[in-house]
Formats: structure tokens, C-alpha cells, sequence
């Protein structure tokens, strides 16, 4: 169930957007092609305008109701007993740092995040903290603004880390390498890693073997984490510190 008193924005919004006005401007100049008689280069052009709004429908789902169901889902897999301390990367306006934080009893869920608006629409730590407040669980929740290539906490903290969708959003490899690192060195030992991201998925895994993790391994996580299509398929990447 979504709870109506929390928001948790729109991921990438300038790119839903851009779909949306350009699947609408395509149709549009669909219908004047089709009345001045221009029959072929009208088609072609329906099927672009079909393909980009689909996109956006597909892309709306997944940020507004498909990513919630998926994480839900993973969530419970871990069968979590409460009194875990748990890291999420780029928790943005809380989606997931929330969901853990209400499976947690004695447990502290940490959130660490620039809080960046063109990553995810109305970020901001008074957003997020809204929402934990609605959510019931402000109590088990720590927002921490920070990099996550530079993670403020010692090695060994936490039993979980979590992050979904915000790796990707470190321009560069080796910056990228470096937020896994990060996330490896918070581990404790026997805690476990949930990564999911919708590209350069097989790298952060290479990382992680790289650093020693075990039963790494990387799923996919179906239409519902879809980002507009096939083409913006959602992987997990998954590990454990031995
Ligand atoms: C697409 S949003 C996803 C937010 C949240 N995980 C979710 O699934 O709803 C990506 C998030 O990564 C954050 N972010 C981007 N680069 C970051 C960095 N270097 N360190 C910490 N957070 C970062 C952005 O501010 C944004 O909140």
C-alpha cells in the first residue's frame, strides 16, 4: 500500500518529461502530416510518438508505484529481525531507507544524500524527514548529507547497506568503484549488500569480488523497475561480507 501522506517525487524528472513532450510533439505533427496527405513519413513518425509515450508511462510507473512493490519484495527476502543497523546511499526522499525502517524495532536506518533535484524531484532532507514522519518511523531514522564516495561513518557499522538508483548518478567509473568500495568497507562482517541501479551493474559486481565479498551476484528485477522500456531494465547487485 502507497500512504497518501507520503511523496516520494519523481526519479530523473528532466528525463520522464522529455519523453512526454517529445512523444506528444511527435504525434502532433503526426495529424498534420496525415491531413496534408504525407501517408508514409506519417507513420513512421506514429510509431516513434507511440514508442516515446509508452516510455513515459512505463518510466511513470515504475518511479510512482512499480519500484515501491519490487523493494517491498526484496525487503522481506532478507527476513530482517529489527535491531539491525542499516545504510542507504542515495536515499533521496526515503523510499526505500523507509520501508526498512519500518521492518526495524531497536534498529537505526541511516540515510546519506546531496540531496540533488534533477535526480529525483523536491529532494531534500526536510522532504525526506516529511516522510518519515508519515511513514510513523522518524524514531529509527538518522538523514546524514554526505557523499557517498567519502561515507562518514567507520568501517564495520552496518549489518545492511541499501541503495537504489543513485550510483549511477556518480559521473565517472572510478568514482563510481569508489561508492562500492565505500559500501563494502561499512559493511560488518556477514552483513549483507542491496544494490540495485539500472546500468553498469556488472562492474560494481567486479568491484565487489574485487574486495572480497561473497555470493556476489546480480538479477534482474523485472518490468515493474523498468526506466521507460526494456532498454532501462533495473538490476540488483547483491552481495555478502564474509
Ligand atoms: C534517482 S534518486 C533515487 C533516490 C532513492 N534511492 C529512491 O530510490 O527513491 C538518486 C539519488 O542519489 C543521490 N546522489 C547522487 N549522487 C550522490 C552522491 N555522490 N552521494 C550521495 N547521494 C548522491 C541524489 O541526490 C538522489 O537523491
Amino acid at each position: 500500500m502507497v500512504n497518501p501522506r507520503a511523496h516520494y517525487g519523481v526519479d530523473a524528472p528532466g528525463v520522464l518529461v522529455g519523453l512526454t513532450l517529445g512523444g506528444i510533439a511527435e504525434l502532433a505533427v503526426t495529424a498534420v502530416l496525415f491531413a496534408v496527405g504525407w501517408t508514409i513519413p506519417a507513420v513512421v513518425l506514429l510509431i516513434g510518438g507511440i514508442i516515446l509515450v509508452a516510455g513515459a508511462a512505463v518510466f511513470a510507473h515504475t518511479t510512482l508505484r512499480g519500484k515501491f512493490k519490487v523493494w517491498d519484495a526484496e525487503i522481506d527476502r532478507l527476513g530482517l529481525k529489527g535491531d539491525e543497523r542499516v545504510l542507504d546511499m542515495g536515499c533521496g526522499r526515503g523510499l526505500v531507507l523507509l520501508k526498512v525502517a519500518a521492518r526495524l524495532s531497536s534498529g537505526k536506518a541511516t540515510g546519506i544524500d546531496l540531496w540533488v533535484t534533477k535526480d529525483q524531484s523536491g529532494n531534500s532532507q526536510d522532504a525526506t524527514w516529511a516522510n518519515a514522519r508519515a511513514e510513523g518511523v522518524a524514531d529509527r531514522v538518522e538523514l546524514v548529507t554526505g557523499d557517498m564516495r567519502d561515507l562518514p561513518f567507520d568501517d564495520a557499522t552496518f549489518d545492511l547497506v541499501v541503495s537504489s538508483l543513485a550510483v549511477h548518478n556518480i559521473p565517472d567509473a572510478e568514482g563510481r568503484a569508489q561508492a562500492v568500495r565505500e559500501a563494502f568497507r561499512v559493511l560488518k562482517p556477514g552483513g549483507l549488500l542491496r544494490l540495485a541501479d539500472f546500468r553498469n551493474t556488472r562492474q560494481y559486481a567486479e568491484v565487489l569480488r574485487e574486495c572480497g565479498a561473497a555470493d556476489v551476484e546480480v538479477y534482474d528485477l523485472g518490468w515493474r523497475f523498468w526506466y521507460g522500456g526494456p532498454q532501462g531494465r533495473t538490476a540488483m547487485v547483491a552481495c555478502r561480507r564474509p
